[in-house]
């Protein structure tokens, strides 16, 4: 099983970046605890970040022919991208959508998500550990339906 990870803009700065919303932890963190996941899970995961909205659509048009499933915290685009939200829409990979923080509760402008509706779940406010609910619920979907 081919899975990949995708995180957004700012999302490389984490442990620096407002860590009374974010937390103290950083980007390698992250994916140190995602690569730990992978193995104990024998999933071949691919992690991925980038700032910019181009090279993230380019990388889930990539993932059409390369992998069974994504993560996705695509951050503020989350709630400004038609043009990711119409390249998933495009590539109908399942996906779960996670944010790190509790969006739902947070400023009025963070309450839309472009992606939502295509999503098969979202999973917000569980900091770090919220990825790995994505990955696993994804995991098992994923065995389930092939
Ligand atoms: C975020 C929430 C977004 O509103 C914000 O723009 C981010 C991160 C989160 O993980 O909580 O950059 O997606």
């Amino acid at each position: 099983m081919n899975l990949l990870v995708i995180n957004g803009p700012n999302l490389n700065l984490l442990g620096m970046r407002e860590p009374k919303i974010y937390g103290h932890a950083t980007y390698s963190d992250l994916v140190q605890l995602l690569e730990d996941w992978a193995q104990s899970a024998k999933v071949h995961l691919e992690i991925y970040q980038s700032n910019h909205e181009g090279q993230i659509i380019d990388k889930i048009q990539e993932a059409y022919y390369t992998c069974d499933g994504l993560v996705l915290n695509a951050a503020a685009y989350t709630h400004t991208s038609l043009a990711i939200h119409d390249a998933l829409a495009a590539v109908q990979l399942p996906f779960v959508e996670v944010h790190i923080s509790s969006v739902s509760l947070r400023e009025s402008y963070r309450q839309w998500s472009y992606i939502e509706n295509l999503a098969l779940k979202t999973i917000e406010g569980q900091g770090f550990e919220g990825y790995l609910q994505a990955l696993t619920f994804l995991k098992n979907y994923l065995s389930h339906s092939h």
